[in-house]
């Protein structure tokens, strides 16, 4: 089966005119074009290009621009690149509470995030994220039924049926919010999800909304933290609280904003690994037969839709020193971009690229970066679209529309919407 071809529905595409830029200086700055409908139905066909170019390119206004995956792992394991005084770090997104400035430690460099991520990790233990798994079983069980009632033998959209509050309920649970707040909580993190571009390529609306959800986030995060200090309960806001409380490491801003982060991070990410995942399936009958028939292999499955359509499509870094890629010098202070999305069709690591090989054996998957800032939430996003897959599998369902709407942002990629027909029970 084709990629999705180019089509008519991007309408809801942002245009450079909408963000208040000059298209031409989009182009000299990035390596493809953020507002071509064009990119969002097919980014792999201009990413495939790139990587032709060799393993590194510049963009004319300078941008570094390393598309393969063995100068994307080699970067990443090199501690020359990073984020150094945070020049590159969208200010917003150092914005603590109070107008104060508190990197969330994504952009943060070792020591600083040394320190931060080793008590977020040990909050994030395998045991706790395991405990998750029957209860997450129970809450997929529980969304498609429902879907399947609201579709009542017609239509229903995957993705704010399922793969919306799957991540939104789970991460709740994980981080200690109370069930009556998980429709707000999901709300705040769409806002924030549908941020995480740098304000230059959102509209003044998204950028508002973004800009709020977050306040109202440090906000309830500050008094769900004032509650688990005055009684803990054994979730992950109480296991910070202690972190910070006994050890003095983690400061009261610093707390609420790594658990926005958390949420920034996770949410739409997660969101966008089942939708992108659900689509390929329905998309490549033949391999959803093969999930069917061999349930065991779900693990697997949902690594390879990561490679086949990563939710993350690139990571950022600049050089902190004089380094180089792949015998290319970079000079240090040079912003690079790291295309995690071309690096996952690299057909210099994977077989066949553009083919979604659910058996594929288990390679080096990017999706989820590499080295010091690996993905921390990696466990549980793998949990929950392990267990929509196994239950959303057994679904009799048909694609809407071979071409389902993209959301037009570049370091995410996902699906406005995923309408698809389910057949009544038999
Ligand atoms: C399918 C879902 C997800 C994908 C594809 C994904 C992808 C990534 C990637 C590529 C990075 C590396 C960023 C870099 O090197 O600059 C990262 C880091 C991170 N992710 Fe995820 N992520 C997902 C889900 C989650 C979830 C559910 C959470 C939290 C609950 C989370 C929290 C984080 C955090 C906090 C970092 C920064 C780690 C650090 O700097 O040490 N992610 N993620």
């Amino acid at each position: 089966m084709p990629e999705t071809p180019a089509h008519e529905e991007q309408a809801g595409a942002q245009d450079a005119e909408d963000a208040g830029i000059d298209p031409a200086i989009l182009t000299q700055l990035l390596p493809f074009d953020p507002f071509d409908p064009a990119f969002h139905a097919d980014p792999y066909a201009v990413y495939r290009k790139i990587r032709e170019q060799g393993p590194v390119t510049r963009t004319p206004l300078g941008l570094v621009v390393v598309p393969g995956h063995a100068g994307i792992s080699a970067v990443l394991r090199d501690n020359r690149f990073g984020w150094g005084d945070g020049a590159t770090v969208a200010e917003h997104f150092s914005q603590g509470p109070d107008g104060t400035t508190v990197r969330p430690f994504i952009f943060m460099d070792p020591p600083d995030h040394t320190r931060i991520r080793g008590l977020v990790g040990q909050a994030f233990s395998a045991r706790r994220v395991d405990a998750l798994r029957e209860r997450a079983g129970e809450v997929v069980a529980e969304l498609v039924e429902s879907a399947v009632a609201e579709a009542d033998g017609g239509t229903v959209d995957l993705i704010s049926a399922v793969a919306l509050p799957l991540p939104a309920i789970l991460l709740g649970e994980l981080l200690g919010v109370p069930p009556e707040k998980h429709a707000r909580f999901q709300a705040l993190s769409a806002d924030i999800a549908h941020g995480l571009d740098p304000s230059l390529f959102l509209t003044p609306d998204e950028v508002a909304r973004r800009d709020s959800a977050r306040a109202e986030l440090y906000e309830y995060f500050g008094q769900l933290a004032d509650e688990r200090r005055a009684a803990p309960t054994g979730d992950l806001i109480s296991e910070l609280v202690a972190a910070e409380d006994t050890e003095g490491k983690l400061t009261g801003h610093e707390l609420v904003v790594t658990l926005t982060l958390l949420l920034s991070a996770g949410f739409a990410l997660t969101v966008n690994l089942i939708g992108n995942g659900m689509l390929a399936l329905l998309q490549h009958p033949e391999q959803l037969a093969w999930l069917r028939a061999h349930p065991d292999e779900v693990p697997a499955a949902v690594e390879e839709m990561l490679r086949y359509d990563p939710p993350g499509q690139m990571i950022s870094r600049v050089a902190l020193a004089d380094a180089e890629v792949a015998g290319e010098p970079i000079a240090a202070g040079e912003q690079v971009m790291l295309l995690i999305g071309a690096a996952s069709r690299d057909p210099e690591v994977y077989e066949d690229p553009d083919a979604l090989v659910l058996s594929r054996p288990a390679g080096r998957n990017l999706g989820f970066g590499l080295g010091v800032h690996f993905c921390v939430g990696a466990p549980i996003a793998r949990l929950a679209a392990q267990v929509a897959f196994a239950t959303l599998a057994g679904l009799d369902l048909e694609l809407e529309t071979t071409s389902p709407p993209r959301a037009p942002y570049i370091i995410t990629r996902g699906l406005k919407e995923l309408p698809v027909r389910v057949a009544p029970a038999r």
